[in-house]
């Protein structure tokens, strides 16, 4: 028995004559932590739109906890235990902080006393009435997040939650992120921000053009020809 609970096999995504995605294959295990990087544009996005089931992969299969989803909708993989944030917080702006995350946890059946747990976790209590249109773009980011958490993943997939976040508003989200991990939430984070990305894992997978170009410590990466070149390139 594998200990992967996310394997992607030569997954495949085209959007018209553009191949996206090409043959990607990897695996994640539960409760680690994968970065995910790439120059603009290589397929980072794609990525977690193909396994949180935003989009459909082409080709290729996607199994999660031993079993395909490639036919699952979005919702269906969320009840799975698969969940993801948006590289622009996807809020409810009208709805206050403590709405727009117990609407999430009831659309995943969770218990209502997941919301004050959550809402604890992201450091969002003290802001629990207002609007979440009214909050800072670092707390539109946690609230997200938030949503996601609602939903009781095992894996969570998180898409820059870094762009533009000042340096203590970064050592929270680090300090959260890895707080997850250790509870055994699996985490796929996409990132540009590599000093980031290596205070909570070693391990990444960089793409290029929808390619894997190199999979293995963020060091080893950094000194990665490819890598290099891809970066540079981009
Ligand atoms: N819905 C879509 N329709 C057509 N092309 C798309 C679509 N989504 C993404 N693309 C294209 O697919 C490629 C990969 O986009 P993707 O958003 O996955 O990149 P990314 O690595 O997340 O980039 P960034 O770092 O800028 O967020 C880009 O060339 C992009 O223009
Ligand atoms: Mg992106």
């Amino acid at each position: 028995m594998s200990s992967e609970l996310l394997r992607l096999h030569e997954v495949h995504k085209h959007f018209g004559g553009q191949v996206v995605l090409d043959k990607l294959s990897f695996d994640v295990a539960a409760g680690e932590i994968v970065g995910l990087v790439g120059p603009n544009g290589s397929g980072k996005t794609t990525t977690i739109n193909v396994i949180s089931g935003l989009l459909r992969a082409d080709a290729g299969t996607i199994t999660f906890n031993g079993a395909p989803i490639n036919a699952l909708a979005m919702h269906r993989r969320a009840h799975l235990g698969l969940n993801r944030t948006f590289q622009v917080p996807k809020v409810f702006r009208d709805m206050s902080v403590r709405d727009n995350v117990e609407v999430a946890a009831l659309a995943a059946h969770a218990p209502l006393d997941t919301v004050d747990a959550v809402l604890d976790e992201i450091g969002l209590r003290d802001v629990a009435r207002r609007s979440a249109g009214s909050l800072t773009a670092n707390q539109q980011k946690l609230l997200d997040l938030g949503r996601a958490l609602a939903t009781r993943p095992k894996l969570l997939l998180v898409d820059e939650i870094g762009a533009g976040l000042n340096p203590a508003e970064l050592g929270a989200i680090a300090e959260l992120l890895r707080r997850l991990a250790a509870r055994g939430i699996a985490l796929i984070v996409v990132e540009h921000l590599l000093e980031f990305l290596g205070r909570i894992t070693e391990r990444v997978i960089v793409l290029g053009a929808g390619r894997m170009l190199f999979e293995g410590t963020l060091a080893a990466a950094a000194r990665d020809p490819e890598v290099v070149a891809a970066f540079i390139g981009g």
